[in-house]
């Protein structure tokens, strides 16, 4: 059912933990079955990514492809950083089954969420970025794993 790319990223996540003082942090909840999601950028001076980490109370595919994620923005400008869709995600691992396709929206929308927290602290604007539809307020108390 899964492949041995979705596999691989669920048994041996890249990039989990936190950074502290990072440049952007995005945390998303997928309404559908209430897993969350958080994402922390480190961005240097030219708006390059040097380092993302990712923290996840969800599912194994949400585990896979934020792990994918975080690997295929890792070195991207921020800008560049917006070409890695979910689908990109999914088709970096092989695909996913039809009903984990959602999970693969967190992902994305954690990386966007944090995009977007960094540009409005750093008073940047990125062309193309929507203001994250469900993100949940850093005061609100979130349960995480991972
Ligand atoms: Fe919730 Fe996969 S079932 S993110």
């Amino acid at each position: 059912m899964y492949t041995e790319k979705v596999m691989d990223h669920f048994q041996h996540p890249r990039n989990v933990g936190e950074i502290e003082n990072a440049s952007g942090v995005g945390t998303v909840g997928n309404a559908k079955c209430g897993d969350i999601m958080r994402m922390y950028l480190d961005i240097d001076d030219n708006q390059v990514i040097q380092d993302v980490k990712f923290k996840t109370f969800g599912c194994g595919a949400a585990v896979a492809t934020s792990s994918m994620a975080t690997e295929l923005v890792k070195g991207l400008t921020v800008q560049e950083a917006l070409t890695v869709t979910n689908k990109a995600v999914m088709e970096a691992l092989d695909g996913l089954p039809p009903v984990k396709v959602h999970c693969s929206l967190l992902a994305e929308e954690a990386i966007h969420a944090a995009l977007w927290d960094y540009a409005e602290k750093h008073g940047i604007h990125i062309e193309g970025l929507q203001k994250p539809k469900n993100d949940i307020h850093e005061d609100e108390e979130v349960e995480e794993e991972y």
